[in-house]
């Protein structure tokens, strides 16, 4: 138990945004810090923490909360561990009275997992420095491997007994119940019900939870025994979900999310060695295929991840598969190629932090260009293989969620393949097609012209042979929905670049005449006699155009805040949200004017995404209009006004291809 001023003073301490930071990384956002909500899936951030208020809030699940509860949630705590976590984290301390039986027995039985496992890490590690054995055999294991006696410490490291029950014998003595005991796996029944020890006579390396919490172990053999597994790790259990752990994450969560960049590598070993050498961003898979769950907990932190490959090649088309995963969820993915026969561990042992920094530094390549020469390397001039290639290269890039990644590496690819785009932008647009519509999130656009095309011939056959126009409406209403996502994209474009001057044409005296983006639309806009079909959307473009005029010549960020800060909570969570679309590949605050504020890579041409999101809009709204147009000659009698309503199709079907002439030729 813990007497109640002590709870109020660690409340009272605790930060939430230090506290939350420890989980996941948050950004600032005026006032206050955004993050993708940790407690639901989603690609654009909506949970919010007030460090004034000393709240948070996700505006997305509606999870809210204070930072005590924060860590419950988060970490699955119950309310009194909580406490203790954010004391021990303020160095408050706790004066606490022995817990009874009763009182064990009263955790839950997660929490009492978590309580073995705590009390095996802790045996493992006397055992290492404390008993001959541990000292003879472990430690001198540990030494061997290069191990000093700072990273020892630091992870913590342990080693068990050979004696096949020490550690079961030992924890039931200190009264832990052996029901725990077997669900952590850290015990194993025997025939004739005694207890032995899972992990007798190896050298032990805890697993942590993102919280440091010990969760589970993994064991390596000492002797080189064919016969026997290298490795032994805790069992599948309540408090161990293996495709959701990484191995690493919580000593490197910080210079993860600090460097924005995760290391990514198979083994406890590679982990353990390249952050002795300096390189503390770096985490495992631990031998395992990459989940999506580990994806995300990587993604969390960073969006850069650098896949570390050994030398020998073997292992690498295997981890083709994992490396398409990272880039589905929309991650910067980077490959290091090892030399060959080297692993991580080997590398950074044989190597000074110096050379190891600088060798991960130049021997970094990005991924797709990886790809690309690693296949083209075994196709020699091969036609036949080349187009295998081709195919490989495009799965990979379709699965990419962010159009202007996808179209930068088309033009990459292009050019190393020697492949036309238009060819590449094709099958790839084909590609997605394939895909699952969720997968297919972030934009539809790139499928527009076929489905439009197919919408068309739908559309004639019922004009002439089908009087139902159930599907027809059907239509109507999901152009509608298709219009929002341009919406959208364009009023991203305005929140994010309006300032931004596009270059126009030499004027008549030839001087250069610019134009900034958020004029361009609006004038655009007004030119063709349109207005955004959703209300609230509507709503900032007006208050936007209002602003401008206003205010005219302020920084990008006056307007952002301008919508951030709006009273109408709806207003400013589509604010947030548009500006700080993940699905855009957008890193940096919102405010930095050029482009995309990713230095390397990824470059949006704004002089010609503006005109193409225009032209996207515009050719589905006339989709809109045709489609209201034949639905009104379905239910129009008098002959008359048929002829006048087909004239109205012709000429937008005109206007349609017109636009959709204009998107062939100048942007692929
Ligand atoms: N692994 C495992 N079980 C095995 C083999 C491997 O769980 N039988 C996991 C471990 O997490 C290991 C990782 O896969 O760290 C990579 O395997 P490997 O490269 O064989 O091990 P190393 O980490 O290189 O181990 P060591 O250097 O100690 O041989
Ligand atoms: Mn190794």
């Amino acid at each position: 138990m813990i007497d109640s001023q002590t709870i109020e003073r660690i409340v009272e301490q605790a930060d939430i945004v230090d506290i939350i930071s420890d989980f996941i990384t948050l950004r600032r956002r005026g006032v206050n810090y955004i993050a993708c909500c940790p407690f639901h899936d989603e690609k654009t951030p909506s949970f919010v923490v007030s460090p004034s208020k000393n709240i948070f809030k996700c505006f997305g699940c509606g999870k809210a909360g204070n930072s005590i509860t924060f860590v419950m949630e988060h970490e699955r705590l119950a309310y009194i561990d909580a406490i203790k976590y954010v004391g021990k984290k303020y160095g408050i301390e706790i004066i606490e009275k022995e817990q009874t039986a009763g009182e064990i027995a009263l955790n839950s039985d997660r929490e009492s997992m978590m309580i073995v496992s705590s009390f095996a890490n802790s045996f493992f590690y006397n055992t290492l420095h404390n008993t001959d054995e541990g000292r003879a055999v472990g430690m001198s294991y540990f030494k061997e491997r290069g191990f000093s006696k700072q990273t020892v410490e630091k992870f913590q490291l342990g080693y068990s007994p050979a004696k096949r029950n020490a550690l079961s014998e030992a924890a039931i003595k200190a009264g832990y119940k052996e029901e725990f005991l077997l669900k952590t796996g850290l015990s194993i029944k025997r025939e004739d019900g005694s207890l032995c020890d899972r992990f007798a006579g190896r050298a032990i390396f805890p697993i942590h939870s993102l919280s440091g919490r010990v969760i589970a172990f993994g064991g390596r053999i000492l002797q080189t025994d064919k016969k026997t597994a290298k490795y032994l790790n805790s069992p599948e259990s309540d408090i161990y979900l293996k495709r959701n752990v990484l191995y690493g994450i919580f000593f490197s969560r910080q210079a993860i999310s600090r460097l924005d960049k995760c290391y990514l590598v198979e083994g406890y070993t590679d982990v353990i060695s390249m952050y002795a050498a300096g390189v503390e961003n770096v985490v495992a898979s631990s031998g395992t295929s990459l989940t999506e769950e580990q994806i995300k907990l990587i993604s969390r932190f960073s969006k850069n991840v650098t896949v570390l490959f050994d030398g020998d090649a073997a292992g690498i088309k295997a981890s083709l598969r994992g490396i398409d995963m990272l880039l589905k969820a929309g991650l910067k993915v980077r490959v290091v190629l090892l030399p060959d026969g080297e692993d991580p561990d080997s590398f950074a042992k044989t190597h000074n932090s110096t050379e190891l920094h600088n060798f991960l530094e130049t021997a970094e390549q990005d991924f797709l260009t990886f790809k690309v020469n690693l296949l083209n390397k075994n196709s020699s001039g091969d036609p036949l293989k080349k187009v295998e290639i081709i195919h490989e290269i495009v799965k990979s890039i379709s699965v990419i969620p962010d159009l202007i990644t996808r179209s930068v590496y088309i033009k990459e690819c292009s050019k190393t393949l020697e492949i036309e785009e238009n060819a590449l932008a094709k099958e790839i647009a084909a590609n997605r097609r394939k895909q699952p519509v969720s997968d297919n999130y972030s934009e539809k656009e790139q499928n527009l012209p076929a489905t439009e095309k197919s919408e068309d011939n739908s559309e004639n056959k019922k004009l002439e042979e089908n009087p139902a126009d159930k599907s027809t409406v059907a239509t109507v209403f999901e152009t509608n929905i298709i219009c929002n996502e341009q919406e959208k994209e364009l009023l991203m474009f305005m929140l994010k670049y309006g300032r931004t001057k596009l270059f126009v044409t030499g004027n008549k005296h030839g001087a250069d005449v610019y134009i900034c983006v958020d004029e361009y639309i609006i004038q655009d806009f007004k030119h063709d006699d349109i207005s955004f079909k959703n209300i609230q959307f509507k709503r900032i473009f007006d208050e936007y155009e209002k602003l401008l005029t206003e205010s005219p010549d302020r920084e990008q960020s006056f307007y952002a805040q301008y919508f951030i800060r709006h009273d109408e909570i709806a207003i400013s969570s589509l604010a947030i949200n548009l500006l700080t679309d993940t699905n855009m590949q957008e890193n940096e605050s919102y405010f930095v004017s050029p482009i995309w504020n990713g230095t390397d890579n990824v470059h949006i041409d704004i002089a010609k995404a503006i005109p193409k999101a225009l032209a996207v809009y515009k050719s589905k709204i006339l989709a809109m209009d045709r489609s209201e147009l034949v639905l009104r000659l379905k239910k129009t009698e008098e002959e008359p006004y048929h002829l006048d309503i087909l004239k109205k199709i012709k000429l937008i079907d005109e206007q349609r291809k017109c636009i959709s002439d204009f998107l062939d030729r100048v942007l692929v």
